[in-house]
């Protein structure tokens, strides 16, 4: 096996709690969050989505940061290095990131273009809905502009990650992160004083219940999965840079509130807007490319909030895809002995690649169908709704069952120095409640109910 002596540790606590909310806090939060939650009954949605996240999102991002520090290795040799019969789990990670990164580089492209327009001018141009909306269709079918901002964005990640860990994760994410909750929180407070906006509250916060069905649960869980970034090896390899004073479980637990605190913070700057323009709020992913540039355009100083707030999701996507992009870079540089910097050009040119195809999927390779779903939507299909619920199974099944339990211990209590009084619990939703829902969400989206 590879040993990895000379291996890069985060700084401090600070640290390993930025660079993990870095990965965790991205579109699913401010692009995605929100038109979810419409979809599915705004407030009612808010309080399932929130139970999911601390009785399952919690543990398995505990059981996720065990693998990597215990092992301190890539997803592949973190699985392999425990138990060689689960390097598969690792290998799943390593292709979940690389093809989310198919469709996310593309969108994240979307997010860096509707910025520079933003502060061109040209998004202010426009007037009614119906010309957001083709002018939306129109750049994303477009043969090369958006393929350029998905190669330019793939590059920004690239020079990040060829910085190193110390130098480029984190120090992005320390610079990155508090910036994004500056905006969030300004755009969180100009939105707040709208006319109209408490409409748009009431929809957001207060539950009603006549909307929730089964499959509410499996569209929270799912959402909370993604948005924590759990269940494909991200936290696993995030994880095996952490110090060993560093605690575990207060790590998550700060990731995830932050986690879930910018995913409300986004609607809470999304749902006023929507309501005082008095649009239904249940729009789909157009939600942000569509219906938000055109509520902009009737503010005073439109063009600043515009700028700003794309600002806030090309942000958002960066530090999320720098950690995906991490991924199969660390998984190459360890597992194939190629130097750092071969390895994260390897990513670079075959995500640029896949991206490419993606974003022309939506255009002019629109023939191309997997299963009736052009290549965009099947990446975004095959990863949201098979390889992460069948991860985020087996890496609960793996740290709950086969993983030896004083490996546990010692990680979670950091050889002991810390206590960990919730064990039987912690180990009860591990081994039973996170397997058998994840395994309902998995069928369901399959169509089996
Ligand atoms: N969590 C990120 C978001 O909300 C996306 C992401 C990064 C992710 N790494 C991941 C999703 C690993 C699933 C698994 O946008």
């Amino acid at each position: 096996m590879h040993h990895v002596e000379s291996r890069a540790t985060l700084g401090g606590k600070l640290s390993a709690v930025l660079v993990a909310a870095g990965s965790s806090v991205g579109l699913g939060n401010i692009w995605r969050f929100p038109y979810v939650a419409g979809d599915n009954g705004g407030g009612a949605f808010l309080l399932i989505y929130i139970l999911c996240v601390l009785l399952l999102g919690l543990p398995v991002m505990v059981a996720e940061f065990t693998v990597g520090r215990a092992s301190k290795r890539n997803a592949v040799g973190a699985y392999r290095a425990l138990n060689p019969r689960w390097s598969a789990l690792g290998y799943n990670s390593v292709i979940a990131a690389f093809l989310i990164l198919g469709f996310y580089f593309v969108v994240s492209g979307w997010t860096a273009e509707y910025m520079v327009h933003s502060v061109t001018g040209s998004l202010a141009k426009l007037s009614s809905p119906e010309e957001y909306g083709s002018v939306f269709q129109n750049f994303i079918s477009n043969p090369w502009r958006p393929v350029l901002y998905t190669a330019l964005f793939v590059l920004l990640t690239h020079f990040v990650i060829a910085l190193g860990v110390q130098k480029g994760i984190e120090r992005s994410s320390k610079l990155l992160m508090p910036l994004l909750f500056v905006i969030l929180i300004a755009l969180a407070i100009h939105a707040m004083t709208m006319p109209g906006s408490g409409e748009g509250l009431k929809f957001f916060f207060k539950p009603d219940f006549s909307k929730v069905t089964a499959s509410t649960f499996l569209v929270a869980l799912g959402q909370a999965f993604f948005s924590l970034s759990i269940g494909l090896g991200t936290m696993v390899t995030y994880a095996s840079y952490f110090k060993p004073d560093t605690n575990l479980r207060h790590t998550a637990l700060n990731v995830t509130i932050l986690d879930t605190m910018v995913a409300i913070l986004a609607g809470v700057v999304i749902f006023p807007a929507v309501f005082s323009a008095g649009i239904e709020p249940s729009s789909g992913p157009s939600l942000v490319f569509i219906t938000l540039p055109g509520i902009f355009n009737t503010m005073p100083l439109s063009m600043v909030w515009s700028a700003v707030f794309f600002l806030l999701l090309v942000i958002a996507a960066l530090t999320s895809t720098i950690s995906l992009h991490e991924v199969i870079t660390a998984y190459l540089h360890e597992e194939w002995h190629m130097s750092r910097r071969a390895a994260a050009w390897a990513t670079t040119v075959a995500t640029m690649a896949l991206g490419a195809v993606a974003s022309l999927s939506l255009g002019v390779l629109g023939g191309w169908k997997i299963c009736g779903l052009n290549i965009f939507d099947s990446l975004d299909y095959v990863t949201a709704n098979i390889l992460l619920p069948v991860g985020g199974f087996f890496t609960s099944i793996f740290v709950g069952w086969r993983l030896d339990k004083r490996i546990l211990k010692e990680q979670i209590t950091n050889n002991g120095t810390l206590k960990f009084r919730i064990y039987k619990l912690y180990i009860f939703l591990l081994r039973y409640v996170c397997p058998i829902i994840l395994l309902l969400i998995f069928l369901d989206n399959l169509g089996v109910f």
